[in-house]
Order: structure tokens, then sequence, then C-alpha cells
């Protein structure tokens, strides 16, 4: 692997081609031009210039077993010359029927009356969201309680981009004064962590009962909402709260699932079961976009009847794709040696002792880790955009937003790789801190 010192893609700078390329959260006027990857192996990223970078976030929280996972990329590959895709509404396959399956067996609640036996899949988590949300409205019309159709949402919440899912975020991230009539307008609260918040939002569950058709919560951790982290035990309390007022829980695990947390979804540690549940990201390992919501039996069941318009109208077109499938399946074959889990407990060690230097830096408001998330909170966010380039000059792939800097690693990550990434969290830091002053 070489190294130049020069942290400029000079490839990307001459390129003409990416005025074509509209990119993702970007000002096209003014930011920096992307770096251009070439190859990905491991915990690691090749630039076009010859440098490796270590990845720090996983390409978006997705590859947990590395890039090119021999099982994932093998399993592709025939998948690939079978059949890449065929359509879902009138036909299935074995990956399709094979992932659904075994997901019904590890999503929380697996044996018991309350699993989640019932998978509806799509092609990203914004989708799966959509999903989850037209779901529990049209579970409620199906009913007999056609005015149900509102969600509780909570501050710092993200839950996708597409319109259903922008109106369930937090207000500022979802930008909802911008959208304000296109998106619908939920009922959007503080995440009750203490006794009088609980009781604010029994309250409003109690009084909403003919409009609020569900809640939905990132459980344990609101990521791309500014890495804010809530205890089991809110999170419990939230649940039995919707219980016991008879509204749905949705549990949006697109970011926490596989693993991420320290179990294999976050909502294990509340010992709570949603009546719905999202996931993605890393449910293929990274490898290519797939989704899904699943519904226990009391949802699934809403929708059966003699009747063609009780049925649940929703089909994308690359829906189970068996290539993406595949990949799951083969992402799955990876945890169920327990190891991936026993790499997060080591991560998670690792990111609380490495980390900790940073609580000691002038203007970082806060150091915290959750399984294998680490992050550090700045009182005030500030040169984000030097960040990243600082980052990206010591060859590790970080990207600050907001107020964090934070750390996602693929779960495989080596030691060494793991001491160069918080190395150069404590080290930038120390920078922006004397920078900033
Ligand atoms: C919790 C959560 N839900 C939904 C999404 C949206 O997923 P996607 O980007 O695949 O549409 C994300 C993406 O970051 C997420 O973190």
């Amino acid at each position: 692997m070489t190294q130049p010192s020069s942290p400029t893609d000079a490839g990307a700078r001459r390129d003409p081609r990416l005025k074509h390329l509209w990119r993702p959260y970007t000002q096209m006027q003014t930011e920096a031009l992307p770096l251009t990857a070439v190859e990905t192996c491991g915990a690691q990223i090749k630039l076009a210039d010859g440098r490796w970078l270590i990845d720090g976030i996983s390409s978006w929280w997705t590859a947990c077993h590395g890039y090119n996972h021999e099982a994932i990329v093998g399993a592709m590959h025939k998948q690939l010359d079978d059949m890449p895709h065929v359509m879902l509404g009138g036909l299935t396959h074995e990956p399709a029927l094979q992932l659904a399956t075994r997901l019904a067996q590890i999503l929380p609640g697996a044996g018991t009356p309350d699993a989640l036996q019932h998978i509806f899949f799509s092609d990203s988590g914004s989708v799966a969201v959509e999903v989850a949300l037209k779901m529990a409205v049209q579970y409620w019309h199906n009913k007999g309680s056609a005015t149900r159709t509102r969600f509780v949402a909570f501050q710092h919440a993200y839950h996708g981009d597409t319109t259903g899912a922008m109106s369930v975020c937090d207000p500022e991230e979802g930008m909802h004064a911008l959208f304000k009539g296109a998106i619908p307008e939920q009922i959007i609260v503080e995440l009750p962590e203490t006794v009088d918040q609980l009781a604010a939002f029994e309250q409003l569950l109690m009084g909403g009962q003919r409009e609020i058709a569900g809640v939905i919560i990132e459980p344990l951790v609101q990521g791309a909402g500014g890495m804010k982290f809530h205890s089991p035990e809110t999170l419990a309390a939230i649940a039995d709260c919707c219980k016991r007022h008879d509204i749905l829980f949705i549990a949006d695990e697109i970011a926490t699932g596989f693993g991420r947390t320290g179990t294999m979804f976050a909502c294990e540690q509340a010992e709570i079961v949603p009546d719905i549940m999202c996931i993605g990201k890393a449910l293929t390992g990274g490898a290519i976009g797939m989704a899904a919501t699943a519904a226990n039996e009391k949802i699934f069941s809403a929708f059966l009847s003699d009747d063609a318009t009780t049925a649940f109208m929703h089909g994308p077109t690359y829906m189970a794709n068996p290539l993406a499938a595949a990949a799951a399946n083969a992402s799955l074959g990876l945890f169920e040696d327990g190891e991936r889990l026993e790499q997060v407990e080591r991560i998670e060690d690792a990111l609380r002792e490495q980390l900790e230097p940073c609580r000691n830096i002038p203007g970082i408001a806060d150091v915290r880790v959750k399984g294998a998330i680490g992050v550090v909170q700045m009182a005030e966010p500030r040169d984000i955009n030097w960040l990243r380039q600082r980052f990206a000059e010591l060859n590790v792939w970080i990207r600050p937003f907001g107020d964090v800097v934070y750390l996602m690693p693929p779960f495989i990550i080596g030691a060494d790789e793991l001491t160069a990434l918080t190395g150069a969290v404590v080290k930038v830091m120390n920078e922006w801190s004397k920078r900033t002053g």
C-alpha cells in the first residue's frame, strides 16, 4: 500500500465529468472536490492517487464485515450468473425465501407470539421507513380507525430523506420549515428521559388515540441527527407506554441493527419487541442496497381478508433483488459464529480508552461510546470542512457532521488500524482546539 504524502487528488480535480455528478448533501458551488476511490479491501479505501485511507465510518455504517469480504463477494458472483434480478410480483425465489426466513429467526421476539415474522423488502432505508409508516396507517384503516394517520417522533431523530421519512426527522434536520406543505406534519417531541418528560409523553399518547397511528424511534442511538444516546430503560418505557395506549411502536434499526450497539439489534438491550421494525444499511454487509420492514402477526393479520383493498399497497420494482438477497444471506452467515459481537466488544473497549484524552481538550463538550460507535462532540460546530480535509491528509476516512466527530468502523478492523483512527481523532481535535481557540 503506497501512501504518498499529498492529500490532493489531482485526478479528481481535473476530471470535467464531475460537474455531471450531483453529490449528496453538497453545496456544489463551494464544497471541496471529492476524492476518487478506486478500490476497497478490508477496512480500507484506495484513492486514485495511490493512498489507502482507513475507513472510520464503514461507508455510511454499512460495511460491517469490511469491504470485499470473500463470502459476500462469492455469493454475489454466483447469484449474478444464475439470476441478478427477477420481479417479486407473482414470482418468488430462493434468496428471498431464505433471507426472509432467516431474518424472522433472528429479529427481536423470535420464537414468541410477538415475533417480527413478516418481512417486506425494499431497496433503501428511507423506503423501508416509508413502508413502515404506510403499513401503520393502513393497519388502522383496515381496523376501522381511518383517522389515525399521524406519527409521534423525536427531536434529533433521523429516518431518511424521502418525504414521509423526512416528516419524522428532527424539524431542523428534516427541514420542516423549508418543506412546509410538502411533507406531512407530525408530532415531534423531546425524547422522554426524565420522569416529567415521560409523564408528558404518556399524556400525549393518552390524548392521541383518535389521530396517532404510531411512534417511531431509533432505538438507543439517534444517528444522523447528532449521535445522541439514550438508555435501554428509556427505550423500554417508551415502548411500554405505546403498548398501554394501543399505539404502534416502530423501531428504526437501519443504523443500529446488525451488531453496531453491542447486541444484534438495539431493541434486545431493552428487552422489547416493536410492532414494526426497519432494517437496512449493514443488512447486505455494505455490498449493495437493500432494506426491509418487518411486522408482527398483529400487524400482518390486519391485512388479511377476502377483500383485495385491505392488501398492503406497496411494491418497489427491485424489491427483494436476488443479488442483494444473496449478499444479505452471506452477511447473516458471517454473524452466525458470534465473532462479530466479540469484535464489537473489543472495539468498544478500545474506543472508550483511546478517545478519552479528547475529553480534556478545550472546546470538546462530550465523549461517548456505545458498542462500535465512538463520538466526540464539539461545544460548537466549527470548521467541519477543515476537519474533513485534515483527516484525509492523515490517511483516515472520517466525516464529521454537525457538532460531532464520530467513528463507526468495520467490525473486522485491525487493532493497529483502530489505533490509527483514534490517534487521528485525538491529534486533529487538539489541532482544531488550538486553531479555533
Ligand atoms: C436510522 C436511519 N433510518 C433511515 C435511514 C435512511 O436510509 P437510506 O439512506 O438507506 O435511505 C438512515 C440513514 O442514515 C438512518 O440512519
